[in-house]
């Protein structure tokens, strides 16, 4: 099995260039097939997950080139077919091929997704809506079929503001016939990416960023290009990095804006830092103050950085308390952290943290992507030796990890044990 050994508590100095976002280009991808032309996707990571999408769009006879950081499909020989499960359940964007393929199509047939286990992740509001533009929706244990044979605009109102179910929507509404309203869309950054790039092949959407978003449906798409933007939870992650082990640690090529609420929180505690239009500059202290957290959706707390920020909550002085709302059971990180000497009472949504409390290196387990973060902030931290199990899910959000954090001096490699 293969581990990620840290020697902990050395000082990190240099500089981390941020990859694209992951949770951009997995909707971008699938996107890109609801065209017969070429699409480019720049600044894309190397990631499993993009690797595994990459495997779906050859399934379905696209053809993809993938050189460093650019992505070109050619989704002119495109047809329609099954996406078995042993490749949707590899990832939760899988599910995008439902909106693209039933925009293009009229038809899916695609198994549930997977996906970090944090709680139920129904796909209700998906299928609702796609209820609502016209397709009938047959469901044969895991498989499900979708088939419209008129794709028509609707008023859909999201009764929780999904970042999925509004990706799903603006891609089968893309190429419906009429208007199609999404009202308590999501509002992430990642949202406005993907709109960029439906823009760019031809769609008409507005109101991306906002609660309300239109599109008017078009006969057809054609090829274009777009950048991913920079990953935000990957340099959230890096920056809780160097507000606790940096010294002269530049996390660069990131949109401040994206991490407004982050950036408030570690100004309340005291972090040291100097932002720049699109880099930061951080440097440990010797104390933190506690601050609350509660993660919300954009532009709220995100609940992927809730999990590295409990680190940064171990060392405060005092005590702080946190609240996740998003997802019901995001708390694999908690045991493992009280296992390198935190101290946290804490149940499946809510915990509080005393602090500070000296961490020391062992043998830990990464639950899912996020809380393997945060145990690598905890082994970069703590004396001693942390090996972390389970790394399958670190690598599929991260690109680089261990080679980025090398190059600014920690002690880390990947080791084969069983
Ligand atoms: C995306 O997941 C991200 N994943 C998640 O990142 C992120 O945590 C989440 O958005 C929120 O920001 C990708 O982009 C691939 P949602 P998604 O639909 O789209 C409920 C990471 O660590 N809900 O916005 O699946 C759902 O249960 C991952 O990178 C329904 O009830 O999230 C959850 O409580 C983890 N019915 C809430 O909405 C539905 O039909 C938000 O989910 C859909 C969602």
């Amino acid at each position: 099995m293969k581990k990620i050994m840290i020697n902990g508590g050395k000082t990190l100095s240099g500089t981390i260039n941020i990859s694209g976002a992951k949770n951009s280009v997995v909707a971008l991808i699938p996107a890109a097939i609801l065209t017969d032309g070429v699409v480019k996707i720049y600044n894309t990571p190397h990631l499993t997950d993009t690797e595994n999408l990459r495997r779906i769009i050859e399934l379905l006879g696209g053809q993809i080139e993938f050189g460093r950081g650019e992505l070109k499909i050619d989704g002119k020989n495109v047809k329609n077919c099954v996406i078995p499960a042993d490749l949707s359940n590899q990832l939760r964007a899988s599910y995008y091929f439902m909106g693209a393929l039933l925009g293009r199509f009229r038809r899916v047939d695609i198994y549930f997704p997977g996906g970090c286990k944090i709680g139920a992740r129904p796909i209700d509001l998906h299928l609702k809506a796609f209820k609502k533009m016209g397709a009938t929706i047959v469901r044969d244990g895991d498989k499900y079929t979708l088939v419209a044979e008129r794709l028509h605009g609707a008023k859909i109102y999201l009764d929780v503001a999904s970042v999925g179910a509004t990706v799903n929507i603006l891609l089968a509404a893309s190429l419906a016939s009429g208007e199609t309203i999404i009202e308590n869309a999501a509002k992430e950054p990642e949202i406005i990416n993907i709109v960029s790039l439906l823009n760019n092949m031809g769609a008409r959407i507005s109101g991306a960023g906002t609660d309300k978003i239109v599109i008017i449906g078009v006969d057809k798409l054609h090829g274009a290009t777009i950048e991913t933007i920079p990953d935000r939870i990957e340099a959230g992650t890096y920056m809780m990095i160097g507000a606790l082990v940096g010294h002269d640690f530049k996390v660069d090529n990131l949109i401040p804006e994206h991490l407004d609420t982050l950036i408030s929180k570690m100004r309340d505690m005291g972090v040291d830092f100097k932002l720049d239009h699109d880099s930061i500059v951080l440097n440990r202290v010797d104390q933190f103050e506690p601050v609350d957290i509660k993660t919300l959706v954009y532009p709220g707390f995100p609940t992927d950085l809730g999990q590295p920020m409990a680190v940064l909550l171990t060392q405060a002085n005092g005590s702080s308390k946190f609240v996740e709302t998003i997802y019901e059971r995001r708390g694999g990180h908690f045991p493992e952290l009280v296992k390198m000497g935190a101290d946290i009472e804490f149940t499946n949504t809510k915990a509080k943290f005393k602090g500070p409390s000296k961490l020391k290196g062992c043998d830990v387990s990464a639950s899912d992507l996020r809380a393997g973060a945060a145990l690598i902030i905890a082994g970069l931290l703590a004396e001693g030796t942390t090996k972390i199990s389970n790394i399958e899910h670190i690598l599929r959000g991260y690109e680089d990890l261990v080679e980025k954090l090398s190059s600014v001096g920690a002690d880390i490699k990947i080791v084969e044990e069983n």
